[in-house]
């Protein structure tokens, strides 16, 4: 792509670790919100995408499930992102999925910050973290290594502003950029279907913009953009690149992880979602062997 069309874009940050370590938590800590409240058993069952602004800088966020249950979950968020942040609260260590997330993170190629949680706690033992840490090539810069460790506690928040400091220093080494004025692509975060609003599709803008009225293909479902919210339900006409948005509009609820791209009319969105129905039938019939002809498809 060319190089003088692409100017800057927020960091999108993946927000990983094992179940109850206090991702959540600390989302609620930067935004002032009370996500957590919310939760069924106070467990994340989705993917949640949230807009923050720090000195002027944006950062998009990803929360992800730390349930063991969710693995696809934490793979679609680790590779649709450019940092993760593993969090590892300070009185339990390393588990299970986060040693799952270290290895997401490490297959997607994304720049990782470990962020210690829960040092407000009375048995916080953060050089354990660290040691622990150690044995998947996670190695702090006090120790020889080149990991950023940020001691924090989303009750108290301490070190979080340094937290949010590192995102942005390490987002501007990667110099993340991105063509704002072409047609829109990016994935599909997640979507439902809502009785009174049809499907509804939570998209992260990767590249271009997308707008209300524009063409849209997302996987297998097709349509135009009838209304757009922000991640605190506002309604936006469009949406740049790392933007997370929730479409109304498409005729059919997508898949999570598929891809959307705006089209240049509605006629050539169908032609796209046809196309990827299409492509996926012949993938089943690979993956089932079947001697099928194409005929019998279409
Ligand atoms: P899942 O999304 O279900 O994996 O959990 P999570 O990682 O988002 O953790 P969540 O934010 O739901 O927090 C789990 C529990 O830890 C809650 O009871 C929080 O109040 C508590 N907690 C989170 N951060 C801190 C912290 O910094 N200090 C203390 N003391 N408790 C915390
Ligand atoms: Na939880
Ligand atoms: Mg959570």
């Amino acid at each position: 792509e060319d190089e003088s069309l692409m100017v800057k874009r927020p960091p999108v940050v993946c927000v990983m670790g094992h179940v109850d370590h206090g991702k959540t938590s600390l989302l609620d800590a930067i935004r002032h919100t009370n996500v957590t409240d919310r939760e069924a058993g106070g467990i994340t069952q989705h993917i949640g995408a949230y807009v923050v602004e720090v000195n002027g800088e944006k950062i998009t966020f990803l929360d992800t499930p730390g349930h063991e249950a969710f693995t696809a979950m934490r793979m679609r968020g680790a590779s649709s992102t450019d940092i993760a942040i593993l969090v590892v609260a300070a009185d339990d260590g390393v588990m299970p999925q986060t040693i799952e997330a270290i290895n997401h993170a490490k297959a997607a190629g994304v720049e990782i910050i470990v962020a210690i949680n829960k040092i407000d706690k009375p048995g916080a033992n953060v050089e354990r973290v660290k040691q622990e840490l150690t044995e998947y090539e996670l190695i702090p810069e006090d120790w020889g290594g080149s990991t950023v460790f940020v001691p924090v506690s989303a009750h108290t928040k301490e070190g979080i502003p340094e937290l949010l400091e590192m995102i942005l220093l390490t987002a501007e080494v990667m110099e993340l950029k991105a063509n704002p004025n072409r047609a829109a692509r990016g994935l599909v975060i997640e979507a439902e279907l809502d009785k009174g609003k049809g499907s509804v599709a939570t998209v992260l803008v990767q590249k271009g913009t997308l707008h209300v009225g524009d063409a849209i293909a997302a996987g297998s479902a097709h349509g135009r953009v009838r209304a757009m919210m922000d991640d605190r339900g506002r309604r936006v006409k469009e949406a740049g690149p790392s933007q997370p948005v929730e479409i109304l509009g498409l005729n059919d609820v997508p898949n999570a992880g598929e891809v959307f791209v705006g089209c240049d009319s509605e006629k050539e969105a169908r032609n796209f979602a046809d196309t990827f129905i299409a492509q996926n039938k012949v993938k089943l019939l690979d993956e089932t062997k079947s001697r099928m002809s194409l005929d019998d498809l279409f």
